[in-house]
């Protein structure tokens, strides 16, 4: 890798762990999700500190709403607080704040929010911060080929030269760099749905360390070990 591309444009965090975090210390799950919220805060300053410019965090999938329902309202509660008490740092620390998912699913007061959040930090530039909400690979690619299938209704004709960069503008993450490194906290080994399309050639990172014991010294490292790939996308060098 050339020297300038040896820090990352866009790290994604799989932020897994939360739940057995809590049960080691005979708490509640949810205890969990409160703690990680303190890693969130963590990884935000050490990403603007490192001068990545795009962090995206998996907080909530689809398939995350098959949960048990008091689970659920607590997640999405600790969303709205979460939104109220660090948007002012956000903004302050020049934090562009984007919320990426099927908010279809989200309850109309949390949407609110969440437009209010992204219309006042939209001109922010130091560091775009996606959450992904109500988000799955699977569901990003389908609602895109249903979009794409619609326009292409009226000009059957042009569907043979559609390429994957035209493909991706339908995508929700349009305009967002696909992620250099994935990294997973919490020991699986696997990408839960997660950004099937875009994480195409992203560097995978699997960590044992659950989500609320991740801080920035595991977030440094997590770019130091990047540092180190080789990115090859198939070619010979
Ligand atoms: C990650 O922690 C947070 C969400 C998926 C919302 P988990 O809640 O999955 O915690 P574990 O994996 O069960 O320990
Ligand atoms: C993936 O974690 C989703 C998020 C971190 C938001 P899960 O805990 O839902 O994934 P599985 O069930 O272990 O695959
Ligand atoms: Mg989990």
């Amino acid at each position: 890798m050339s020297k300038e591309n040896l820090l990352p444009a866009h790290v994604s965090l799989i932020m897994d762990g939360n739940g057995r975090w809590a049960k080691e210390r005979g708490k509640e799950r949810v205890y969990g999700h409160f703690e990680g919220v303190n890693s969130v805060r963590a990884c935000v300053e050490a990403a603007i500190e490192a001068g990545v410019k795009y962090l995206s965090l998996f907080a909530f999938s689809e398939e995350n709403w098959s949960r048990p329902d008091d689970e659920v309202s607590t997640l999405m509660g600790l969303m709205v607080k979460a939104m109220a008490n660090e948007m002012d740092s956000l903004d302050r620390n020049g934090v562009r704040f984007v919320v990426l998912g099927n908010r279809d699913r989200l309850d109309a007061g949390l949407n609110d929010e969440i437009e209010r959040c992204m219309e006042r930090t939209k001109g922010n530039e130091v560091l775009t911060l996606v959450i992904f909400l109500s988000y799955s690979g699977k569901w990003d690619i389908l609602q895109a080929a249903k979009k794409m299938a619609r326009d292409m209704l009226a000009h059957p004709e042009d569907i043979a030269d559609v390429g994957p960069d035209d493909f991706a503008r339908y995508l929700v993450t349009d305009g967002i760099p696909d992620p250099d490194l994935i990294v997973r906290t919490s020991g699986e080994s696997r990408l839960s749905n997660y950004l099937l399309w875009q994480g195409a050639y992203s560097e995978l990172l699997f960590v044992d360390k659950l989500w609320p014991d991740f801080r920035k010294e595991d977030f440094r490292k997590a770019l130091e070990s990047y540092a180190k790939r080789d990115r090859r996308y198939g070619k010979v060098k």
